[in-house]
C-alpha cells in the first residue's frame, strides 16, 4: 500500500468506499417510472454521472481515512442497507412478489440533501491539517454537472468548467443560478416555462391530433414517413409492421378514400395481432393500404419520394 506523503493525511477514499451500496443507489437513481434527479429533468446530458456516486467521491476525497463511516453513509443519503434490500427484493421476486417502492425502507440516496448539521460536521471532519479554512472543488471537465452540483450541496466552494457551450449553459442553470438566486429562481423558471410552452403550443399544435377530452395526456406519438401512392394519390404511411408491443397491441390503418383530392389514413389501436394492418413497406417496396388500390409501389419510387 502506498504510504502517504509527509504532511498529507491519508483520505477515506484511499482506504474504503462502499462500492456495492453506491452501485445499487446509482441504479436506483435511474429507475424508470420514478422521477429522475432534478439535473436530469432540467436538461439531458449524455455522460452524466449518478449524483450519489459523485457525492460519495467528493466526500471520501476530503475526509481523513479514519472518518466516521456511518456518518459518511448518512451524508451520502444511504439511510438503510441497500445490499440487504437487494437480497430481499431478489427473494421476493423469486416467489412472485413485488415489493415495490417500499422495498428499501428509505428514499433514494440522491433525494437527501445534506443539512446544516451535516455540512458543519464535514467542515470539522475533513482532513483539516492540509486545508486552509475553505476548500474549493474544481471540476475542469464538468459536463452535465453532477460533481459541482454535489460539491455545492455539500456547501463547498465550487468551480465548474467545460469547453462545450451546451454543458456550460447546463452548468450555469443547474449549479450556479440556484446557488445565487435561491427560491426566487423557481418563480422565474415557472414563468419562463409557461411562456415557452405557450409559444410552442402555438407553433406546433397544428401537427398533433386533438385529444378527445381536455384531461387526456398522450403517452407519446408514433411518426411514420409517408409517400403518395403513384396510382391512386393516397397518402401512404410506411411501416414494415404495425406492432406496438409483444402482447398483441398494434395499429389498424383506416383509409379515408372518399375525397379524391385528399386520401389519407386515420388509425385505431387494436389489441389482437390479427387485427393489425399489413405492413406498408417490405424489402424496399411500398404497399398501398387503400382497398380500392392495394398496389405494390416500386422501391425506386419510394426512394425517389423519400
Ligand atoms: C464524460 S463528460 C463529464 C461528465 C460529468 N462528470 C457528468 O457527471 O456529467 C466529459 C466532459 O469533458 C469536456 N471536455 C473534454 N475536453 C475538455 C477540455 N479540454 N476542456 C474542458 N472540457 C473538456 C467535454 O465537453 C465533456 O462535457
Ligand atoms: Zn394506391
Amino acid at each position: 500500500m502506498e504510504q502517504p506523503k509527509p504532511g498529507r493525511t491519508r483520505r477515506l477514499i484511499e482506504e474504503w468506499l462502499p462500492i456495492a451500496e453506491i452501485g445499487i443507489e446509482s441504479v436506483r437513481e435511474r429507475t424508470p417510472m420514478t422521477p429522475f434527479p432534478a439535473p436530469n429533468r432540467l436538461h439531458v446530458w449524455w455522460a452524466r454521472r449518478p449524483l450519489v456516486a459523485s457525492r460519495a467521491a467528493i466526500l471520501a476525497s476530503l475526509l481523513p481515512a479514519d472518518a466516521d463511516r456511518a456518518k459518511f453513509l448518512h451524508m451520502v443519503g444511504i439511510h438503510g442497507d441497500p445490499v440487504a434490500a437487494k437480497v430481499r427484493i431478489a427473494e421476493a421476486t423469486r416467489q412472485g412478489v413485488r415489493l415495490g417502492k417500499v422495498a428499501y425502507g428509505y428514499s433514494r440516496a440522491f433525494s437527501y440533501s445534506p443539512d446544516a448539521e451535516d455540512r458543519n460536521w464535514l467542515r470539522k471532519a475533513r482532513a483539516v491539517a492540509e486545508f486552509e479554512d475553505e476548500v474549493t472543488v474544481l471540476d475542469p471537465t464538468a459536463g452535465g454537472g453532477s460533481i459541482p452540483f454535489e460539491a455545492a450541496r455539500l456547501g463547498l466552494n465550487t468551480i465548474a468548467n467545460d469547453l462545450n457551450p451546451v454543458a456550460w449553459l447546463i452548468l450555469k442553470a443547474t449549479v450556479e443560478f440556484p446557488a445565487k438566486h435561491g427560491r426566487k429562481l423557481l418563480a422565474r423558471y415557472e414563468q419562463l416555462g409557461a411562456e415557452f410552452r405557450r409559444r410552442a403550443v402555438e407553433r406546433l399544435a397544428a401537427f398533433y391530433p386533438p385529444e378527445p377530452k381536455p384531461d387526456c395526456v398522450p403517452d407519446g406519438y408514433l411518426w411514420a414517413r409517408t409517400i403518395s401512392c403513384p396510382y391512386c394519390g393516397g397518402l401512404v404511411p410506411l411501416s414494415p409492421n404495425w406492432r406496438l408491443d409483444s402482447k398483441g397491441t398494434g395499429v389498424r390503418l383506416v383509409p379515408q378514400p372518399e375525397d379524391p383530392e385528399r386520401r389519407y389514413c386515420t388509425f385505431e389501436i387494436v389489441t389482437k395481432a390479427k387485427d393489425h394492418s399489413a405492413g406498408t413497406v417490405k424489402a424496399g417496396d411500398g404497399l398501398c393500404p387503400f382497398p380500392d388500390c392495394g398496389r405494390v409501389i416500386d422501391g425506386d419510387e419510394v426512394k425517389g419520394q423519400s
